[in-house]
């Protein structure tokens, strides 16, 4: 696996790649790997030729009363992960390799941007899509991969792609989770056991919102059954709890078509989503 930090570097391992007539595939990342980054590799591995992952805590997505200084970071142990996982090189560039300082440019995706997380974080999905695109223009994946588990990003990233004509192919993977149902995250470390305990009655209500609609009860008095529970959740602050339209994210008041219903929440000074996609 071969491990680039220089933009010019990678550049030139793509071209070399494309010009043996390779495709690239290419997942994202801010490292601190688990298995649901390895799954995005296994399905770049399963559309495309090579595989480039980058590793890259983005700065620009995070708020300045966000985490991004106590972010997980290690990127030994990325690098081995990634290359048991198949990766075929690793793009980790530094921030000022990234953003050098002069930089007036954003890339804005408008009106999706303004609900769910990017209603709780200013400035963050202009933070994601910058890089984003910055990402696809370094490295000119044929594919990109993104998880549901971003569900709001993946509808933005598509988005984006899709008005802007960038020439790349987005696959979007489902969620991985732990065996009790917590999503994997990379801030999942940071829970302390009694936090993470507490943690599961996000995906505990997300189940249960699913198995309520398969029965035919209504989505409104399901979500609102889910709220109370989480906020009856000692140590668990509820930030959201919503139904809407996906990828369109309009208010969703019954089960009608596509519908995300998304949870964000703090288990201490830990933020954690999910999410699940239910079709009416
Ligand atoms: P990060 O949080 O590291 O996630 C990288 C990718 O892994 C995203 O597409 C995310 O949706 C996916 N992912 C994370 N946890 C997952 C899980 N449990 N199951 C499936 N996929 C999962 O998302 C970002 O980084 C950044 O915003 C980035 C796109 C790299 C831009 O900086």
């Amino acid at each position: 696996m071969k491990k680039i930090a220089k933009i010019s570097e990678v550049r030139k391992y793509v071209k070399n790649m494309k010009q043996k007539g390779k495709t690239v595939g290419f997942v994202p990342t801010m490292g601190y790997l688990h298995e649901g980054h390895l799954s995005l590799v296994d399905v770049a591995k399963a559309h495309a030729d090579v595989v480039v992952m980058s590793i890259f805590v983005n700065p620009t997505q995070f708020g300045p009363n966000e985490d991004f200084d106590s972010y997980p970071r290690n990127i030994e142990r990325d690098e081995s992960l990634a290359q048991r996982r198949g990766v075929d090189a690793i793009f980790y560039p530094e921030v000022l390799e990234m953003y050098p300082g002069n930089d007036l440019t954003w890339v804005t995706v408008d009106k999706i941007t303004n609900v769910l997380c990017g209603a709780k974080r200013e400035g963050h999905f202009k933070g994601v899509t910058t890089v984003v695109t910055k990402l696809f223009n370094i490295v000119q994946p044929d594919v990109a991969v993104f998880g549901q588990k971003d569900a709001q990003q993946a509808a933005v990233i598509t988005q984006m792609v899709n008005d802007l004509n960038m020439p790349v192919k987005i696959k979007i993977a489902p969620i991985v989770r732990e065996k009790d149902g917590l999503a994997m995250s990379s801030r999942n470390v940071r829970l302390s056991d009694d936090q993470r305990q507490k943690a599961l009655v996000l995906s505990r209500s997300l189940f249960s919102i699913e198995n309520g609609l398969k029965n035919g009860r209504p989505l409104l008095e399901m979500i609102n059954e889910a709220k109370n529970e989480i906020i009856l959740t000692d140590g668990v602050e509820l930030e959201y709890l919503e139904a809407r339209s996906y990828p369109g994210l309009e208010p969703a008041i019954d089960l009608n078509g596509s519908c995300l219903i998304a949870v964000a929440a703090r288990v201490g000074d830990v933020r954690l989503i999910d999410n699940i996609i239910v079709i009416g």
